[in-house]
């Protein structure tokens, strides 16, 4: 789908899920280290930009609407990654524990993406019965995710801001 199509929240928050997911396998092949570190930089980008989509935009208007705990979970999942994410791009692939913490963000990514997407009780799923107007946040996701591309990439990615950490240093 074009870049400027109309995409409604979750069509346009999965299809974030399914790139990040697919750069996640293209990192377990890639063979050397240039390779190795464009994708993990690529991951850090599409992550940072979507986790901070959905904390602007889609999560504060699920609140009230869904199970509060899942949204509660969902906001610390995201510190996690954001850790993750810090260490990732503060190292290289020279690193002895790079490829490792890249396959832990991987796995805690999975983990994320199913609450998230879940049949039923999951997150989108939950939110579309609640009657939130999808077009709408999709056009705000879209009008923002392409801002923050735009910004990280001419500037590179900021320091991640933790949402619900007040202990631990991203
Ligand atoms: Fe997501
Ligand atoms: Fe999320």
């Amino acid at each position: 789908m074009a870049e400027n199509s109309p995409q409604d929240a979750i069509a346009l928050l999965k299809a974030d899920h399914r790139s990040v997911e697919e750069l996640f396998e293209k990192f377990e092949g890639a063979k050397g280290d240039g390779a190795k570190e464009k994708i993990a930089r690529q991951i850090c980008l599409e992550l940072t930009v979507h986790a901070q989509i959905e904390e602007e935009i889609f999560y504060p208007a699920c609140e009230g609407k869904i199970e509060e705990d899942l949204l509660k979970e969902a906001y610390v999942e995201h510190d996690g990654a954001k850790v993750l994410i810090a260490e990732i791009e503060a190292g290289g692939p020279e690193d002895d524990f790079y490829d490792a913490k890249v396959k832990v963000l991987s796995e805690q990514i999975q983990h994320h993406v199913e609450e998230e997407e879940k049949r039923m009780e999951g997150m989108f799923s939950q939110a579309r019965h609640a009657g939130l107007d999808m077009d709408a946040l999709g056009e705000r996701l879209r009008a923002r995710k392409a801002e923050l591309v735009a910004t990280y990439q001419s500037s590179g990615l900021p320091r991640p801001e933790p949402t619900t950490f007040t202990e631990a240093t991203v």
